[in-house]
């Protein structure tokens, strides 16, 4: 690219052009030998006269306004940076900026080894856009996806996607193509976002800057004419005010005023505003900054703000219009990607931080875990480094938020250690409700419908009706024991027995239900309640549709199985306890979870680490150490001829 001639003109109309450009943050993800570096490399390289113009200018412009001397402040291009730094995060991400005759960009490098969650959880919190880049020779690998579920994660609307070293691959089209199809079926699941595939090679230059005389099948845009032309001015929240105090400055008895930095909305002179969490209102008398009052302020000016009125506000504290407040609670739920070797434990007390408030609080649950390569939702009892997971949070006090998706400063948050204050998670806030799952504590309480417009329906076909045609009394056989103890087998044997001789039976099996009905709970006692009673109501279904239920769950507490008595039934609950010791459950360990409860690595197992209580007086023991499969599987049908519920 040429020297702007403007530069040698009119220095003053050449740094308006450019302070008028706007500013596209970037991030490229991709691991080492995708060729990233190259890609940076090129793009600065040809961006590079512009580079070196605007820094002879801004030089320039710091010589006639007199305010940095001739040192060009580079604390410009890193201002994302020092948050962070103040909180003790190591990170790894170099910031890296070029212009051209269209925008300003800062490129978030993030290396793609190792601690690349965190990494880029750091460097792509306020990015426009993500290049993600693809090896053609590979094809979409787990980094792919994990890189893209992140950006989608931290709210990035556009992604790019670089197939990049198609010189390797005879700039073929189909492996273009292939590749193509491949990530779009990956990011199918991916929440509605803008993405373009370009076939480039960064090392031979191909559509990075210059459009490829290599490939021409492809006739979009080169990369930089993507990155200097695509739309990010919608990206920006210029509607819900928020404006969080940072310090309240009173330099003289006459004036008292608020500053901060704008996090979303516009404020203006002469605005009625409302303080949250007070909800005092008072109009805006002034909005001040270094060169003066100025009539409007939006995102991310930091001002200080004056109001008519002496009202109460203080540092955390928020501005915001009357008719547009945030949420104002100590509850919510948050997507939490975990950066530290120390895993996030479930009760522990963390201090969080969001925008300018700073509390102590601590994670309720742990609702699911993301497999960033399926996008599937995995039961954890923690989060390990590296791990996204949905948690709820309590706070000891309530703080004004928002849901990240409409605001990136209100919505997000860090988790840091108490002691040694170092950052060790960040989240984003999840909107109410997405997707419709109340907290289980929260809905285990509910002995009534939520709505008294809900009436129940009497079936026409009586139950009698059902088991003459069946030939059996439905009946729920429940199983507990601990896990390891045969539950599952046992269940799997006497259904396939009960199916072999005509009757028609079904398992519900903790593993399996935990994968679909009951996906969003974990294993505190409150979740466990919650699964205990949605496995009982299903149960009861299956009885009333004249089938046997065979339910296999752990369920350690004697209340929650009380609990499934009343919901199925005195007549139709039959309990059997699988009763294994510990130490030969520990011995099996068919699944290898008590290693890793013994090593820490599960939180709350039961048996280890939570409690299990044994049935009293159940209607059944099954000692395991004396009595095979066969044999258990025996003694259950035997009792259910003796009752009369089987032929
Ligand atoms: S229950 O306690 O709520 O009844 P459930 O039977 O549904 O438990 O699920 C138990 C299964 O989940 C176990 O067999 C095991 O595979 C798995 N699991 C994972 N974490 C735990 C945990 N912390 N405690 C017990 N089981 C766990």
């Amino acid at each position: 690219m040429k020297k702007d001639p403007l530069i040698d003109q009119d220095i003053e109309a050449y740094l308006k052009k450019h302070q008028a450009k706007d500013l596209l943050r970037l991030i490229t993800a991709g691991s080492v030998d995708d060729g990233k570096s190259t890609l940076i490399g090129r793009l600065l390289y040809d961006a590079k006269v512009i580079y070196d113009d605007q820094l002879e200018a801004l030089k320039a412009d710091s010589e006639i306004h007199g305010t940095t001397g001739t040192n060009f402040d580079p604390a410009l291009l890193t201002d994302g940076l020092i948050a962070e730094r103040e909180q003790g995060i190591t990170i790894d991400v170099a910031y890296r900026y070029f212009s051209t005759s269209k925008r300003n960009f800062i490129i978030a490098d993030c290396p793609g080894h190792q601690q690349y969650t965190r990494n880029m959880a750091t460097g792509a919190s306020n990015c426009n856009l993500a290049v993600i880049l693809i090896d053609a020779r590979n094809g979409v690998i787990e980094q792919t996806k994990r890189h893209s579920f992140i950006s989608r994660l931290l709210g990035i609307r556009h992604l790019v996607v670089c197939i990049n070293k198609m010189d390797l691959v005879d700039y073929s089209e189909d492996v273009f193509e292939q590749i193509r199809t491949d990530y779009e079926d990956f990011a199918a699941r991916l929440e509605a976002t803008e993405i373009n595939f370009i076939p480039i090679s960064a090392l031979e230059g191909d559509n990075v800057v210059d459009r490829s005389e290599h490939m021409p099948w492809y006739t979009g845009a080169p990369l930089l004419r993507h990155l200097e032309n695509v739309s990010i001015v919608s990206d920006q929240n210029l509607i819900d005010l928020r404006y969080p105090v940072q310090y309240v400055a009173r330099p003289h008895p006459d004036f008292r005023g608020f500053a901060g930095t704008v996090a979303s909305g516009i404020i203006r002179k002469g605005d009625e505003v409302l303080a949250m969490p007070s909800r005092q209102t008072s109009r805006v008398k002034s909005i001040n900054t270094f060169e003066g009052e100025i009539d409007e302020a939006f995102p991310p000016m930091a001002v200080m703000v004056t109001l008519d009125d002496e009202i109460d506000l203080s540092r955390g504290d928020m501005i915001v219009h009357p008719n547009n407040l945030p949420r104002l609670d100590p509850d919510f739920d948050a997507m939490v990607v975990w950066m530290n070797d120390n895993p996030l434990e479930v009760g522990k007390v963390y201090t969080f931080k969001s925008a300018t408030t700073t509390v102590p609080g601590r994670v309720e649950s742990i609702r699911y875990a993301i497999n960033v390569n399926t996008l599937h939702r995995e039961q954890q009892s923690e989060l390990t480094v590296n791990d996204i997971g949905r948690v709820s949070v309590k706070l000891q006090k309530p703080i004004c938020h928002d849901p990240y998706s409409k605001n990136h400063t209100t919505g997000s948050l860090i988790i840091i250690d108490r002691v040694n204050n170092l950052t060790l998670g960040a989240g984003m806030i999840i909107e109410r409700g997405t997707p419709a799952t109340k907290p289980a504590t929260e809905v285990s309480k509910a002995t009534e419908p939520t709505s008294k417009n809900i009436r129940e329906e009497a079936s026409l076909v009586g139950a009698a009706a059902r088991e003459t045609l069946l030939k059996q009394k439905p009946v729920t056989i429940w199983l507990t024991g601990l896990s390891g103890s045969g539950k599952s087998t046992i269940s799997q044997a006497l259904e396939e027995r009960l199916v072999q001789s005509g009757q028609a039976a079904y398992v519900l099996d903790g593993d399996n239900v935990r994968h679909g009905l009951n996906r969003d709970l974990g294993f505190s006692a409150a979740e466990r309640t919650e699964n205990i009673r949605r496995i009982a109501e299903v149960a009861r279904l299956m009885n009333e549709a004249g089938l046997i239920a065979i339910s296999s769950f752990i369920s350690p507490f004697t209340k929650d199985r009380v609990g499934a008595k009343e919901i199925i039934g005195d007549d139709r609950f039959i309990e059997v306890f699988v009763d294994t010791p510990l130490e030969v459950c520990e011995q099996r360990d068919p699944k290898g979870l008590y290693k890793k409860a013994r090593s820490g690595e599960i939180k709350g197992f039961t048996g280890i680490s939570a409690p299990y209580e044994a049935p009293e007086s159940p209607d059944l023991c099954l000692d395991t150490t004396r009595l095979n499969v066969e044999a258990c599987v025996h003694a259950i049908i035997a009792m259910m001829q003796d009752r009369g519920l089987i032929a």
